[in-house]
């Protein structure tokens, strides 16, 4: 459903490479994390699939089709997008922000607000209680949500989200990557998502890439990249949760609290 092949993006005409010849791709209903540490290549990466940026050399295609042989809005129409720094409309409200794609396919009126109370339900924050308001009357962590929402109004097969739940309390958080899962799943959705955390990867993605100044390390199922590590980056980055849970479970131990896992 995605396939990068080769793709490189320079900034600077080739004094430095964001990405450097990167090959991969992911199968419909998929969902791949993206994940490695600040500066290394990610947002990039997605950018390059909707066409926010065009790649330097390489190709990209979405479906059967290349890319740069699309329409950027008409490309943007069909794959629903969460990106850093691309906030919500600040003069829709809440229901106009998640109903604009919809409108824009020029979607039946009915249809339209049925699926806006839909998406809207689905990250909790119901239509009754948010639909008129502005963005600036939500917390940030709501703000977030709404456009997790927008991006699945459309029903799209393809959604790129960069750190769609950044900015939320764990529990918040832990709920809305169930629903997402569940919903990703029921609808089939080839997704790809950059995170940070490595829990959250391992937990929600089907394949993760691991990505380090530019280049795709590895690409695997969470057993995969656990059981048989290429690089010591990877190796270090898979590890990170246990170890964390390990180190918690002494904490608590000594202090008598008795262990959270085993
Ligand atoms: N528009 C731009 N112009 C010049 N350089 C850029 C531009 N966008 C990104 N870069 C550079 O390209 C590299 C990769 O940036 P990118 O935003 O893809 O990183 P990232 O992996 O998403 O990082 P983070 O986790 O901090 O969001 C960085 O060195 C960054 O400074
Ligand atoms: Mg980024």
């Amino acid at each position: 459903m995605i396939r990068l092949q080769n793709v490189s993006k320079t900034y600077d005409n080739g004094a430095n490479f964001a990405v450097a010849d990167t090959s991969f791709s992911v199968e419909k209903g998929q969902l791949m994390g993206l994940i490695g540490e600040s500066g290394c290549g990610k947002t990039t990466t997605l950018k390059m699939i909707n066409r926010l940026e065009e790649p330097s050399s390489g190709v990209v295609f979405v479906g059967d089709n290349n890319v740069m042989d699309s329409q950027p809005e008409e490309l943007r129409r069909n794959i629903g997008y969460v990106f850093q720094g691309i906030g919500l409309f600040p003069h829709y409200t809440v229901a106009e922000n998640v109903a604009a794609v919809p409108q824009l396919l020029q979607w039946e009126e009915n249809r339209i607000q049925a699926r806006v109370q839909a998406t809207l339900a689905m990250v909790g924050l119901p239509y009754e209680d948010y639909g008129d308001r502005y963005p600036t009357q939500l917390s940030g962590g709501q703000q977030q949500r709404i456009g997790v929402a927008r991006a699945l109004a459309a029903e799209p097969d393809v959604v790129l989200m960069d750190e769609p739940f950044g900015a939320l309390d764990p529990i918040t958080r832990a709920e809305l990557q169930e629903e997402f899962k569940r919903i990703q799943s029921k609808l089939d959705l080839t997704v790809i998502m950059v995170t940070h955390d490595m829990t959250e990867a391992l937990l929600m993605a089907d394949r993760i890439a691991v990505m380090k100044q530019g280049e795709v390390l590895q690409i695997g199922s969470p057993a995969e990249l656990i059981n048989s590590p290429q690089h010591e980056y990877v190796q270090e980055i898979v590890a990170m949760p246990k170890r964390r849970a390990d180190r918690l479970d002494e904490v608590l131990r000594s202090n008598g609290t008795g262990a959270v896992s085993s």
